[in-house]
């Protein structure tokens, strides 16, 4: 059977467990080779043995790590000609509380992380001269504010920015770069989410997953299965024409 992703190769960050992984199931499914790249050493070399992609020890806030990570992707597959920029952390606090610290951290990961990261990749594309497809994982977060999530809104604001001045940029080297938008995807990033919400809004665990799941029109949260379809669709032919663009894709929460 012939997949959508024949003969690709394909890096993703931050692909040890979650939505990563879960994008790197199902470019394996479509045909592509993938390596799946994540600060967590251990965890990314046993979900890549146990999916059938390449580990990458990578921390996306070490440029040196990165060069060499994307070195070693580039062997691995013959160069890379599809890069998710899926690594990220989460935080909140009130404005009062916010540390530069835990802001330095975040946006090290979620914005200089993708931005160079993305350069790495681009720079290889560009040097092959085959162009390419990059797709940084935003939020619908970067959509609009929260009262306790300003950080991390502002990381994936600056995402959806990034993607857009990227994706005029690196067209002209037939790089198309998008961003999907996700509401709120259920695993081991929500129950983070909803351990800090139970600290900041005085809440019983499991609280705040029911009270994002009952504001989702779809009538859940999502799952990461619910992202593959519009990860293999950016990635594949079918989007050549897409270009600077973030998608949601999160059971109707934000229109734009
Ligand atoms: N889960 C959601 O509800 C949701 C909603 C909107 C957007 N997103 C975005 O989707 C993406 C994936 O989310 P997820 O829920 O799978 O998250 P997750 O926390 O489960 O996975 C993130 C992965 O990134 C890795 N990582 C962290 N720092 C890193 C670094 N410095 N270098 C390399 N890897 C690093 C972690 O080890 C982890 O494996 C993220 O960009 C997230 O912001 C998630």
């Amino acid at each position: 059977m012939s997949g959508r992703l024949d003969g690709k190769g394909a890096l993703i960050t931050g692909a040890a467990r979650g939505i990563g992984r879960a994008f790197a199931e199902a470019y394996l499914a479509e045909g592509a080779r993938v390596c799946i790249a994540d600060i967590d050493a251990g965890a990314v070399a046993a979900t890549a043995a146990e999916i059938g992609a390449t580990p990458i020890a990578m921390d996306v806030t070490d440029q040196a790590s990165i060069e060499a990570g994307v070195a070693e992707a580039d062997d691995a597959l013959g160069g890379v000609d599809i890069l998710i920029n899926n690594a990220a952390l989460f935080t909140a606090d009130p404005i009062v509380d916010i540390t530069r610290a835990d802001y330095d951290r975040v946006f090290a990961v979620n914005v200089a992380g993708t931005l160079f990261t993305m350069q790495a990749v681009a720079r290889g594309m560009i040097a092959r001269g085959r162009g390419g497809r990059i797709i940084n994982m935003a939020s619908q977060a970067g959509r609009r504010g929260e009262p306790f999530v300003a950080v991390y809104c502002a990381t994936k604001a600056a995402v959806i920015s990034l993607t857009q001045s990227a994706g005029l940029n690196l067209i002209s080297h037939g790089i198309n770069v998008n961003a999907i938008a996700p509401g709120v995807v259920d695993g081991a990033h929500w129950d983070g989410v909803d351990a800090q919400f139970a600290r900041l809004e005085g809440l019983a665990p499991g609280e705040k997953k029911k009270q994002v799941a009952a504001g989702v029109p779809y009538g859940r949260m999502g799952r990461a299965e619910d992202l593959t379809g519009m990860a293999v669709f950016l990635a594949s032919a079918e989007a050549e024409y897409i270009v600077a663009q973030c998608y949601n894709v999160d059971g109707g929460q934000w229109m734009s």
